[in-house]
This record gives C-alpha cells, structure tokens and sequence, in this order.
C-alpha cells in the first residue's frame, strides 16, 4: 500500500524524523497496528528528496536494535502512515567537504541546548583536513576557541600543536572538533544533556571524515563517544572499535574506525608529569597508523 501525504504533513513529519535522528535514533519501528496491517509504505519528503520508504511491525519476539531505537509516537494519521528511516541530509555526499558544509548548514545557529544562551560568542564546529586519517576530540570550547570560533586555540590548544608535531605532522593533517559545539559558561565540564544534544552532529562530522583513528582527549570525550563510564586510567592503554552512533556512514568500505584515550591537554598543562603517559597513548596511534616519529633535532 502507497500513499502520497499532504506536503504539511509530510514536512511535519519529515521534521519530526529529523528531530529523532539529532538525538542519535535512527531506526524506528511501528507499534502493531490492532488489527492487520503488517506492512505500510509511505512517501515521506526528506531534505528536498522524495524517499519511498516501506516500514514494518515488529516480530513477535524480536527486539529492537539495541544501540538507539525507538518505538515513536509520531503523529495520529488517518491513512495509518507512521515513521519512516530517514537517512541524514549529508547521506550520499561522498565528497566530506560537502558533507562537512551540509552537516554545518543542518547546524545552523544552533538553539538546541542552553549553551546558546549562556554567552557563547560562536559555534565552534571543527577544523582541519576533511578526509584526514586522524582525529582529535575534545570537551568543548574554551575563551580563545570561543573568540576565534576554532577548537583548541588557547594554551591547550598549543600543547596539542606540539603533540601533533611530535608525531611528525601539523594539526592541518588532522581534523580537531569538540563533544560539545559552544563554550560552557566560566569553561565548566558540559552537561551530560548538552553533550547529547551535541554529539549527534559530531558523529555525523565523524561519519563525513572516515577516519582510521580518533583520539579522545579527556574524560568527558571519551564518556560521550564510547557511551560507557569508567576512570581514565581504566580508558586508556587500549583501542576501541568505534561506529559513530545513529549515523550510516555511506561508505561501505568504512566500517568504523578505532579510538584511542588519552589526558585532555589541559589536564596535561596542570599536571606536566602525565605528558610521558600520553606520548605512549600517541605512540600507540602512530604505529596503528604506521606513522613513525622524526628524530630529535640536536
Ligand atoms: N578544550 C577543549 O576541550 N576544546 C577546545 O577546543 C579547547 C580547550
């Protein structure tokens, strides 16, 4: 069965779906109708696309996708026409500078979460090269980044210059970004809320790039993209296979990519001791990537 919506509808639910895929769900599934039923097909406008989308009940017994799945409530039709899978607006883009400039778009002047009206200045989006191998995340901006609407501007931000330079490339090889898009308040920790808030456009910025490594810098990016909550020391010294969450890459040659942990710059400017810890953690990248450091200049 197929149906053609009334176009209010159809941009009412087009921006329902898009509001689900922000929060990182992406696939949906039909409540069993009460009687019958057990297939719909709809014709839903994704974007500036027409997308036919066939959407189905549940089997008894079987469960949903256990990463982010959600059985909506999406507004009562009479025609019974419910969710559909709404792939993101950069889906299909294989060029990651366009898909990086949609994603950016799809941004906007961002209202999602309460940073917007705690005196941010900008949004910080991220920097560097599009289809970089390697990527650093961090927190979330701080005054400088703020200021200059770059990531890691400040003294933070030049201490990862030199760990980026110690591995024998410059931070335009490398793509930077952050959890969080805009400065939290007198530079606190984001909320746990503001940070899935944000993060979605950060695994789309992920999916974009297809990078073979990212580095977490500090607890808070580690938590938030590995969806698990431990002690630094439990994180890092090890690799994680890493799928940005609630994003189909549309590179099927890209499966994903490993993540590494290691101590936020910052944390490495108030405790110097630690900086031989996270050279190891570099290393460890380097020779993942089969990269090798320069020798030491005399
Ligand atoms: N700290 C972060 O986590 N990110 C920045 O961009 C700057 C400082």
């Amino acid at each position: 069965m197929s149906r053609t919506l009334d176009p209010d509808l159809r941009r009412a639910l087009a921006a329902r779906i898009r509001y689900y895929n922000e929060m990182g769900i992406y696939d949906f599934y039909q409540r069993p109708l009460p009687e019958g039923g057990d297939e719909v097909a709809a014709t839903v406008v994704v974007g500036e696309e027409e997308t036919n989308i066939s959407e189905r009940t549940l089997e008894p017994g079987e469960e949903m996708s256990p990463r982010k799945a959600a059985a909506v409530a999406l507004p009562v039709v009479d025609e019974n026409v419910l969710e559909s899978i709404a792939p993101n607006l950069e889906h299909g883009v294989k060029d990651p500078v366009k898909a990086l400039k949609i994603i950016r778009e799809d941004l906007g002047d961002c209202t999602r979460c309460v940073l917007h009206k705690q005196g941010r200045k900008q949004i910080v989006f991220g920097v560097g090269n599009p289809k970089a191998e390697l990527m650093f995340v961090g927190e979330g901006p701080g005054a400088d980044e703020d200021e200059k609407g770059e990531p890691f501007v400040g003294r933070a931000g030049q201490l990862l210059n030199n760990m980026i330079k110690a591995m024998g490339i410059t931070r335009e090889d490398v793509y930077i970004a952050n959890i969080v898009k805009c400065r939290p308040p007198g530079n606190r920790t984001p909320e746990r809320d503001e940070c899935e808030t944000c993060s979605p456009f950060l695994m789309r910025q992920i999916a974009a790039i297809k990078p073979k490594v990212i580095v977490a810098l500090g607890a808070t990016a580690a938590k938030t993209l590995l969806a698990m909550s431990a002690s630094m020391i439990q994180l890092r010294g090890r690799f994680y296979d890493f799928k940005p969450a609630g994003v189909r890459s549309n590179d099927p040659e890209w499966d994903g990519c490993k993540l590494a942990v290691t101590y936020h710059p910052a944390f490495l400017l108030r405790d110097p001791r630690q900086k031989g810890e996270a050279w190891k953690d570099l290393q460890m990248v380097m020779k993942e990537l089969g990269m090798k450091a320069p020798k030491a200049s005399s």
